[in-house]
């Protein structure tokens, strides 16, 4: 542990006071007050770099990712992963869908991609995925965006938007 040789000093109300004492209560190795407070506030740091990087998650036409892999290269992507699925949306699989009658669901083939990236790149990711993987018919798919909390590169123990 880091000498723990600063002193910052904290004026609270009782509820403050009682949270932090919950919370503490419910650690298994019951840390002190200031160390509750010291990995309350570290977990809080933790959490807002959780807006730094974005994972894309596109479901896309198979017949299209050719399309859109070179888009990404082109604007410098460094690392994607891609997944042959099956899945199914609002048509159910089904090209063409009769109000009222019955229908079956079929899983279609689709390719998933997903890639994680410093949030200022978001929007321009999306928009070209978007614009690379669009036909206009129905079953063109989706983007799904999501937070990341922690990268790691194995090789050099890289971290954050440097890992990627
Ligand atoms: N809500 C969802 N959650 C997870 N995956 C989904 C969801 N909706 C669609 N998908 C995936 O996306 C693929 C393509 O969906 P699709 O484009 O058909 O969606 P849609 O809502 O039916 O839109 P459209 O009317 O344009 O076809 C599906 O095969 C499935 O893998
Ligand atoms: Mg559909």
């Amino acid at each position: 542990m880091k000498k723990q040789d600063q002193r910052i000093q904290l004026v609270a109300s009782t509820e403050f006071r009682n949270d932090v004492d919950k919370w503490r209560r419910e650690q298994t190795d019951l840390p002190s007050h200031s160390e509750a407070i010291r990995r309350l506030v570290k977990i809080a740091l933790r959490s807002g770099d959780s807006e730094t990087m974005k994972m894309i998650t596109a479901i896309i036409r198979p017949h299209k990712y050719e399309d859109v892999r070179n888009a990404l290269i082109d604007i410098g992507i460094e690392g994607l992963s891609a997944t042959e699925i099956r899945g199914f949306g609002r048509q159910r699989g089904q090209t063409e869908i009769y109000r009222g009658a019955e229908y079956k669901t079929t899983e279609v083939p689709k390719i998933k991609i997903e890639i994680v990236v410093p949030a200022t790149k978001l929007d321009q990711v999306v928009n070209i995925i978007s614009k690379s993987s669009e036909t206009g018919k129905v079953g063109d798919g989706k983007i799904f965006v999501s937070n990341i909390d922690q990268a790691i590169r194995i090789r050099t123990g890289e971290t954050q938007d440097d890992a990627l």
